[in-house]
């Protein structure tokens, strides 16, 4: 493993400095990152990049796992928690950082290279041009979270310029951020493709998030409810939009522990609910003092039709 940084050369950590394959190589600053995949993108090589804020779990190992499959490609995992997206009151303070664990992650998976910058070489003084993700961003998550999505995307945007990824591999549990982020790809013209993967469970349901670690037992019972409210929710899907909801809220209510903050029903781009057809559930929740985020792929509406007799 090495650190490079252009003020100081470059400081090994591990093995001797340099891009060696199946070694991790640290980058700081995001001239250096550049600079190094330009170098790789005109050897023909394709930039997948998996955007993190660290403390690494089996979620975010399925990201490296899903860039490393990329055929003729090089992974870079940038680990970088970003202050723009938390609001006061906020866990920024809080939020776990494990850099020396993530770094061992990383090599174990197979990441060539890590971006994780300060919050100085990043931003600089603080920033003032931030990107808007317009009405959707200031609803669901965005109407609990002020100014969240606009941080996020801004960070975002920061690190598909810095890196030039070919590719950008995100969770699925933070589901309205993927659709977001999409957006934003399309129209502001990133040629950058985005793409989803599916949500890690723990072996009881519980959606794998970094956040997990603040729950104690008690609270970590509790908030399996979410991913059992959503289960309730899929299996009611033949039955329409209303029985989807009503079957999920049954489960949330049952357990006092969840505050719940909102259970929504959409269509895969966060529009209306469609009558039949693919949907989204989401659920946001606070479990203790910890809030939580969860969602599930909804079929909506006769699951098979049956064609009439002749
Ligand atoms: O999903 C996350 O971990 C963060 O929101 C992201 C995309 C790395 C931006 O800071």
């Amino acid at each position: 493993m090495s650190v490079t940084d252009e003020r100081g050369g470059s400081e090994s950590v591990g093995a001797g400095p340099g891009f060696t394959a199946g070694e991790v190589t640290v980058h700081r600053l995001p001239a250096e990152l550049s600079k190094v995949t330009r170098t790789l993108r005109r050897t023909g090589r394709k930039v997948v990049l998996v955007p993190t804020m660290g403390a690494l779990h089996e979620g975010h190992l399925e990201l490296i796992r899903a860039a490393r499959r990329v055929p003729n490609s090089v992974t870079v995992v940038s680990i970088f928690v970003n202050p723009l997206q938390f609001g006061p009151g906020e866990d920024f303070d809080s939020y776990p950082r494990t850099f020396e664990e993530d770094l061992r992650a990383c090599e174990r998976e197979g990441a060539e290279l890590v971006f994780a910058p300060t919050r100085r070489d990043l931003y600089g003084d603080e920033p003032r041009t931030t990107i808007d993700a317009g009405e959707p961003g200031r609803e669901l998550e965005g109407a609990s979270r002020p100014g969240h999505f606009s941080g996020v995307l801004t960070v975002v945007a920061k690190l598909f310029n810095i890196v030039g990824p070919d590719l950008a591999l995100f969770g699925e549990k933070d589901y309205q951020q993927l659709v977001l982020l999409r957006r934003m790809v399309r129209e502001l013209d990133f040629p950058t493709e985005v793409q989803g993967i599916p949500i890690v469970r723990e072996h009881d349901g519980l959606a794998l998030s970094s956040r997990n670690r603040y729950l104690d037992e008690r609270e970590r019972a509790a908030a399996l409810t979410l991913s059992a409210a959503l289960a309730a929710g899929t299996h009611a899907g033949s039955r329409g939009a209303d029985a989807v909801l009503a079957a999920a809220r049954e489960v949330l209510d049952s357990e006092p522990m969840v505050e719940l903050d909102y259970l929504w029903l959409c269509d895969p781009e966060l529009g209306p609910a469609p009558e039949e057809g693919e949907a989204r559930l989401l659920v946001a929740a606070k479990v203790g003092g910890t809030r939580l985020l969860d969602n599930a792929l909804v079929e909506l509406g006769p699951a098979s039709r049956v064609e009439p007799a002749r």
